[in-house]
C-alpha cells in the first residue's frame, strides 16, 4: 500500500492508518477516566515515547523496574487503539495514558472526571521531519515521496493525525482550567531535571531531588534507545531505513530544510495560527 487513501481512514475528520485503528472507536467514548489518571497527550513525534517512559516513573516514586521489564505501549497505552483497551481497563492506578487525538474526541469522563492532562508540544519543523523519517521506517502509512512533497502533505492535513496546526488549537482551547499542563520537548532536551521536576508538581508525585536526577538519567536519549521495551513492535517497522528513535534533539530541521522549503513551511504556519489567543513557544 502506497497512496494517502489506501492508507487511512477518517474519524471525527481526523485521518488514521487502517492497520491500527479498523476497529472502531465506541470503546473510546465508553472509556471511564478516573480521577488518579494522568492523559499524555502528544501530536505524532513530539516525544510521546519519550513521556511513555517519563510519565510511569514519575508516578511510581522514580522505580526503574516497569520501565526495564515492560513494552512502553503497556506502561502507557493509547486509549484509541483498540487492541490496548484491555490493558488500559485492567491498569492499576494511577494510570499513564496516551493519545494523539484532538480535545473534540475525547470521551465524557474527561470532563466529568478529575484526570489530568500533559500536553507535549515540539517545534513543527522538527516534528515535520522527524515524521518525513518515520513515514521512510514504517510498514502502516504511505509513502512520505520527496521532502518537498511530504511538506505539501504535512502542511495539508494529509498525514496521520491531520494538521499539526489543528492539534495544537485544540488542545489550546481545551476547557481544562488547571487540569492541562503544556510543556515542550525542547524544554526537555534542555534541561530534563527541570522539566521532570515542574511535571511531578503539576501531578503531586513529591519525588526526591534523587529521585528527579536518577529519573533523568533513565531517560536520556541513549538509555531510551538502549532499553529494548521502548522499541515499535517490528510489525509497523521496516527499520533497515532509520530507527525509530533516531536523534533526539532540537533544531534538526536546519539540517534539512532549505530556504525555500522553510519559507513555504513557516508562512502557512502562522497564517493558520493568525489570531489565535495563545503565542508558541518557539518564534517562527
Ligand atoms: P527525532 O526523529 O527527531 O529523533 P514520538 O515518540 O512522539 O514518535 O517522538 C519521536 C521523537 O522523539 C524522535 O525524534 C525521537 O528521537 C525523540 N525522542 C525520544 N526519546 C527521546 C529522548 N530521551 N531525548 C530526546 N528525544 C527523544
Amino acid at each position: 500500500m502506497s497512496s494517502f487513501e489506501d492508507n487511512y481512514l477518517h474519524y471525527g475528520g481526523i485521518p488514521l492508518p487502517k492497520e491500527v485503528y479498523s476497529e472502531g472507536f465506541t470503546f473510546l467514548q465508553e472509556l471511564n477516566l478516573k480521577d488518579d489518571d494522568v492523559l499524555l497527550v502528544t501530536y505524532p513525534r513530539t516525544g510521546t515515547t519519550w513521556m511513555q517512559q517519563l510519565l510511569p516513573l514519575m508516578l511510581n516514586g522514580g522505580d526503574v523496574t516497569q520501565v526495564l521489564t515492560t513494552p512502553n505501549w503497556k506502561r502507557a497505552p493509547w486509549v484509541e487503539i483498540k487492541k490496548l483497551s484491555h490493558i488500559v481497563e485492567q491498569m492499576a492506578s494511577p494510570r499513564s495514558l496516551v493519545t494523539h487525538l484532538p480535545f473534540n474526541l475525547m470521551p465524557r469522563s474527561l470532563h466529568t472526571s478529575k484526570a489530568k492532562v500533559i500536553y507535549v508540544m515540539r517545534n513543527p519543523r522538527d516534528v515535520l521531519v522527524s515524521s518525513y523519517f518515520f513515514h521512510q521506517t514504517t510498514n502502516v502509512l504511505d509513502n512520505p515521496g520527496t521532502l518537498d512533497e511530504f511538506i505539501d502533505k504535512f502542511l495539508s492535513g494529509r498525514v496521520m493525525f491531520g494538521k499539526w496546526t489543528d492539534h495544537v488549537k485544540s488542545w489550546r482551547h481545551a476547557e481544562l482550567g488547571d487540569r492541562i499542563m503544556f510543556i515542550t520537548y525542547e524544554e526537555m532536551v534542555q534541561d530534563l531535571p527541570a522539566s521532570i521536576r515542574q511535571m511531578s508538581d503539576f501531578l503531586c508525585c513529591n519525588l526526591s531531588e534523587e529521585a528527579i536526577q536518577k529519573t533523568a538519567e533513565h531517560n536520556s536519549f541513549k538509555s531510551m534507545i538502549d532499553n529494548p521495551f521502548n522499541e515499535v513492535p517490528k510489525f509497523y517497522l521496516n527499520s533497515d531505513k532509520a530507527s525509530f528513535l533516531r536523534k533526539g534533539i532540537a533544531g534538526d530541521w536546519k539540517n534539512h530544510l532549505n530556504s525555500e522549503q522553510l519559507a513555504r513551511f513557516t508562512s502557512v504556519i502562522r497564517k493558520e495560527l493568525q489570531g489565535e489567543s495563545f503565542s508558541l513557544p518557539w518564534s517562527l
